[in-house]
């Protein structure tokens, strides 16, 4: 018989209850090197639909599929022991109906054994949301710019930027939460807007490019490590590691084509002859 671990991960219920409590720190990540990194400072890790253009250099989320997030959240889950681990779905593995949600949810939880998902969309999702939640799905919403319909937005601009834009975000934030998701994301929308749905909705707000006035924060993490080609302006660097990288794999280079690459009696005090 296996022995369980003591090791208690967070759970979707820990983080509906920061509500007004300690912000929720979350950052993305798709492997297990890094998972082990960020679960020592995040609550929350997204195994974000993002991948596709980070790891793969998709122009957009839209070409991601189910099989791709499930390997990167089981490498996440592998990497991390204490944040909650949330996969998202991507393109086309829930939208057509509530029963094609479940069946793509189910498997993510199954398959990566991670805690939560995460899907885009507002009132249009609500139905879909109170489905998985009913059936043991906790669900982490999205809503203002939600990147997998840039094909019916035309771009990626920020949502809510005047007031008479306002009313269809909050409501769809406020059907997101009212069908059971336990957190909602809010990307890429005004601070005004973004502190109204705060203080409207019951369960964390968590921004990317919507203020501070959220109850938690997420980013993408190789955006944040100056580590993506093209980053959102509202993006803060905390580290610039392209160059240090870069300056690495140089390094390397420069001592295998120098013939200064160091032998095995660099590992086994011996000298090679010659
Ligand atoms: O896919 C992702 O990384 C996301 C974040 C940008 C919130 O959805």
């Amino acid at each position: 018989m296996s022995v369980p671990s003591m090791i208690k991960r967070k759970t979707a219920p820990d983080i509906r209850a920061r509500k007004n409590g300690e912000p929720i720190v979350m950052l993305t990540s798709y492997h297990a090197h890094t998972a082990a990194l960020v679960d020592r400072h995040c609550d929350v890790i997204l195994v974000g639909d993002s991948l596709g253009n980070v790891m793969h250099g998709f122009e957009t989320t839209v070409p991601v599929t189910l099989d791709m997030m499930i390997v990167q959240g089981r490498a996440v889950m592998r990497g991390s022991e204490h944040a909650l681990v949330v996969v998202d779905m991507p393109f086309g593995s829930y939208e057509a109906s509530k029963e094609q949600a479940f069946h793509s949810a189910a498997r993510i939880l199954k398959e990566t054994h991670c805690g939560a998902v995460k899907l885009e969309g507002g009132a249009r999702m609500a139905e879909t949301i109170a489905f998985l939640t009913d059936r043991g799905i906790p669900v982490m919403g999205h809503v203002g710019l939600t990147p997998q319909s840039v094909n019916t937005l035309g771009s990626f601009r920020a949502q809510g930027r005047e007031e008479g834009s306002w009313q269809p975000i909050e409501n769809d934030a406020r059907a997101v939460a009212e069908a059971g998701a336990f957190s909602i994301v809010i990307e890429a929308i005004a601070e005004p807007l973004a502190r109204k749905i705060t203080q409207e909705i019951p369960v964390p707000t968590i921004g990317i490019g919507a203020s501070a006035a959220c109850d938690g924060q997420v980013l993408v993490l190789e955006d944040m490590l100056g580590l993506s080609p093209r980053t959102p302006k509202f993006v803060r660097r905390y580290g610039n590691l392209g160059p240090a990288i870069e300056a690495a794999i140089e390094g390397y280079a420069r001592d295998v084509r120098s013939r200064a690459f160091p032998g095995p009696e660099h590992v086994y005090g011996m000298k090679t002859k010659g």
